[in-house]
């Protein structure tokens, strides 16, 4: 069945505007992504609504207290029926956003798009208690070395990278295959009507009709940029025997 993801977050009217519109928005409406959003708040267990307590030890800011966020995840899993499930995919992963985390890359992201349920926290303030990162949460993970003030742009761009990994979700199979990354290299240049305009030609090879032609062109632009932005990227590159033998013709 469609992929399940659950937000736990302070703002999940943020969640949800990210959730409504592209390629994530459609692969909703067509039944083949579940996205739901749980307020900590809602758990919380006095009048003011409360999530986040001071820090013990002092110091600025506030942290999400371990009960609110408890309870939030009690439901989810009540609504999900998460523990009912016997596969090893199936279980539900618990997802915590922060600087802290393992760097997600495409790699990390094709993964988790296999699953059958992730549960994202966001966090906002200083952090969550640790006790709860200890008893409830799977991963961390981190989408860059730089602070944002809350997790939620992070959930949103883990929603979706994987969301367009889901079957069904981009119009052809191949264009996700043709990402930047998915062979680990960067992307080639592409081009558009009309062929010759004041800023530029369109390469001859892309108008030329020569299929192999066209296919080694664009695999030498991804070399050749992955070469010059990311060099990096190039120590991690296998590149297999269909595509050795496209360079050598
Ligand atoms: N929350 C705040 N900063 C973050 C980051 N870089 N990655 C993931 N979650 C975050």
């Amino acid at each position: 069945g469609a992929m399940r993801i659950d937000v736990i977050t302070l703002f999940p009217d943020f969640i949800e505007s990210c959730a409504r519109i592209g390629v994530v928005g459609r692969a909703r409406e067509r039944g083949l992504l579940q996205i739901a959003t749980w307020n900590p708040r809602d758990f919380a267990s006095d009048n003011y609504r409360s999530a986040d307590d001071r820090c013990y030890g002092g110091g600025p800011g506030m942290v999400m207290m371990v009960d609110p966020l408890r309870k939030a995840l009690a439901s989810v899993r009540a609504a999900s029926g998460s523990e009912a499930k016997a596969e090893a995919n199936a279980e539900a992963k618990v997802i915590y956003l922060s600087p802290q985390g393992t760097r997600l890359d495409q790699a990390k992201v094709a993964e988790l798009a296999r699953r059958d349920h992730l549960i994202l926290l966001s966090g906002r303030y200083e952090g969550v208690d640790e006790r709860f990162l200890e008893h409830a949460v799977d991963e961390e993970l981190s989408i860059g070395d730089y602070v944002l003030s809350g997790g939620e742009l992070a959930a949103a761009i883990v929603i979706d990278a994987v969301g367009r990994l889901q079957e069904g979700v981009l119009n052809d199979a191949a264009s996700a295959e043709q990402d930047s990354f998915s062979n680990g290299l960067l992307d080639c240049p592409h081009y558009t009507r009309p062929e010759h305009d004041d800023w530029g030609d369109v390469p001859a090879v892309l108008t030329s009709g020569d299929h192999a032609a066209i296919r080694r062109w664009r695999l030498k632009q991804s070399l050749g940029r992955t070469w010059l932005r990311r060099p990096d990227l190039l120590d991690r590159v296998e590149l297999d025997k269909k595509t050795r033998a496209l360079l050598a013709e």
